[in-house]
C-alpha cells in the first residue's frame, strides 16, 4: 500500500507538513503507551498482532457451522457493531453476489434502520429459507438491533423451535455487562467478545468483523496479517517519513487548517463503496466534537462525476478529495470494437475496462488539482483481504494520531446521545416524562 501525497503541494508545503512529523510520532508513542486522551479505548492499537490461534481457530469453526447449516446468516447490528462488516463483505463480494449462487450463507445485515418495510421484507424472504443469526451490540441496548433481534428471535424460534434456534444464534457483546451478555447466558447461545478497551468503530478486527467476514466464506487469516504488517509499519517505533499513517493525518490536519474542512473519500469501484461508509464512521465519530474536525464525505466513480463533478470541480473550495485507488482489477475483459461505431468509441477498441477507469481517475485528479481540490492518493494492489486488512488498521491508527493533532478524544462519542434521549421521551419511555412533554410543547 503507498500513500501519494504530492498533489496537495500547491495547497500546503511538503515541510508544513514534514513539520508535524515530531508531533505526529509523539502521538503514535501515546497511543502505543495509552497516555493520551481515551486511554481505556485503546486495545485496537495493538490488536492485529495479538489475535491469538485459539481465537481464529473457534471463529472459522461456528463459521463452518453457519456454512453446513443455513442458506442466509442474519447480522444484527448497527454502526461500529456493523459498517466493517458490511464494508469488508461488499469490498470481497462478486459486485451480484445477491444473485448468484453458490455453496456459502448469503449474509445480510438487519438492526442498522428502524424501518417496518425493511424489516416485515426480511421477515418475508427468511420465511422460507433456512437462516441463522448473529447479533452483534457491545451494550447490548441499542434500539435499533434491539428490535430487530425481537422480531427475529421470535421468528427464527417458531419456524425452528425454541431449542434448534437456540443454536442458530451466536451473540457477539461485552464479556460480562449488558442486556444481551445477560440474554445470551440465560438462553445458552454461543458468544464471543467485544474486549472493553475496543469501541466499536475500531472493532473491524474482533469477531464483530472477523465473524460475518468468515462466514461468507473469506479468509481472515489473511485480513488479519494485513493488519498485522500495517500495524508493523506504522508503530511507534517506525519514523516519521515512513509512517505512512502519520503522514497521512498530518497532511490532512495541514488542510485542514488552511480551509479544507470537508475531507471527501473516493474510490473508483462501487465495491468500495462500504469502506467509505466504515471510514466515515470512524472520521466523523472521532474527530467530529468541540466544535471541531474535518467532514468526511464520500463519493463512488465515475458514477457520482455526473452528479457530484460540477461541485467538486467548481463549488466551494473548502474540500479535499483522497482517492483510494487499485491497482489490479480480479477480472480482465477488454471493450469490443464495433464497425458502425455510432458512439465514436472505436479508439477504445481493444482496451482493457480497466485502463479507460484508470485514465478517469487520473484525469479527474488533475482537474480536480487544477480546481482547487487537493488531492491524497492511497494506492492498494488490489481489493483482497490482506489489503483491506492493512487499509482497516491504516485509517485506524491515522484516525487516533489524527484526533490527537486535533485536540480531542478520539475514541468517545457523548453526541449520538442526543437523539436517543429525545426519541425515548417521544415514545414515552418510563423515566422520560419530562422531557416528553417539553418536546411536544415546542
Ligand atoms: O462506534 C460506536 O461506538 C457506535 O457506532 C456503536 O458501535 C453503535 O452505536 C452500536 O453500539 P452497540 O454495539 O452497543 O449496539
Amino acid at each position: 500500500m503507498k500513500l501519494d501525497i504530492e498533489n496537495i503541494a500547491k495547497f500546503v508545503s511538503k515541510e508544513k507538513i514534514y513539520a508535524r512529523g515530531d508531533e505526529a510520532v509523539s502521538y503514535v508513542k501515546a497511543l502505543y503507551e495509552k497516555t493520551g486522551k481515551g486511554s481505556d479505548f485503546l486495545g485496537w492499537v495493538q490488536l492485529p498482532a495479538t489475535i491469538s490461534e485459539r481465537e481464529i481457530s473457534t471463529i472459522e469453526e461456528v463459521a463452518s457451522f453457519f456454512m453446513k447449516n443455513t442458506e442466509i446468516v442474519v447480522v444484527i447490528g448497527i454502526g461500529g457493531s456493523y459498517l466493517g462488516a458490511k464494508a469488508a463483505l461488499e469490498a470481497l463480494s462478486d459486485n451480484f453476489w445477491a444473485m448468484k449462487e453458490n455453496d456459502r450463507p448469503k449474509v445480510i445485515f438487519a438492526g442498522q434502520n428502524i424501518s417496518e418495510d425493511y424489516l416485515y421484507e426480511l421477515l418475508d424472504l427468511l420465511e422460507t429459507r433456512k437462516y441463522g443469526i448473529v447479533v452483534i451490540s457491545k451494550s447490548g441496548t441499542t434500539t435499533e438491533p434491539a428490535i430487530a433481534f425481537r422480531l427475529l428471535k421470535n421468528h427464527l424460534e417458531k419456524k425452528a423451535g425454541k431449542e434448534k434456534a437456540k443454536d442458530l444464534i451466536v451473540a457477539i457483546t461485552d464479556e460480562k455487562r449488558g442486556a444481551l451478555r445477560t440474554l445470551a447466558t440465560q438462553e445458552g447461545y454461543r458468544t464471543f467478545v467485544i474486549p472493553d478497551d475496543v469501541g466499536g468503530r475500531f472493532s473491524v478486527l474482533t469477531p464483530v468483523g472477523l465473524l460475518p467476514i468468515a462466514i461468507a466464506g473469506f479468509n481472515i487469516r489473511h485480513l488479519i496479517q494485513g493488519a498485522v504488517d500495517m500495524q508493523g509499519a506504522t508503530s511507534h517505533e517506525t519514523p516519521f517519513e515512513k509512517n505512512i499513517a502519520a503522514i497521512y493525518a498530518a497532511a490532512r490536519y495541514e488542510l485542514y487548517r488552511a480551509g479544507k474542512t470537508v475531507e471527501i473519500l473516493a474510490g473508483y469501484h462501487p465495491k468500495l463503496l462500504y469502506i467509505t461508509e466504515w471510514w466515515k464512521q470512524l472520521y466523523g465519530e472521532s474527530e467530529g466534537k468541540e466544535n471541531k474536525g474535518i467532514f468526511p464525505a464520500g463519493i463512488t466513480l465515475t458514477a457520482d462525476l455526473h452528479s457530484m463533478g460540477q461541485y467538486m470541480q467548481e463549488g466551494l473550495r473548502n474540500i479535499f478529495e483522497t482517492v483510494i485507488s487499485v491497482e489490479r482489477t480480479a477480472h480482465k475483459l477488454r471493450i469490443p470494437n464495433d464497425p458502425a461505431n455510432l458512439d465514436t468509441l472505436n479508439f477504445l477498441s481493444d482496451k482493457r475496462i480497466d485502463e479507460v477507469n484508470q485514465m478517469a481517475e487520473l484525469g479527474t485528479m488533475l482537474a480536480h488539482v487544477d480546481g482547487g481540490v487537493p488531492n491524497i492518493r492511497i494506492e492498494i494492489p488490489a481489493i483482497n483481504e490482506y489489503n483491506l486488512g492493512m487499509l482497516f488498521y491504516f485509517f485506524e491508527i491515522a484516525c487516533g494520531i489524527s484526533g490527537y493533532m486535533l485536540g480531542v478524544n478520539p475514541f468517545d462519542q457523548p453526541g449520538v446521545e442526543a437523539y436517543k434521549k429525545n426519541m425515548f421521551a417521544l415514545l414515552n419511555k418510563p423515566g422520560y416524562e419530562e422531557e416528553g412533554k417539553r418536546l411536544r410543547l415546542k
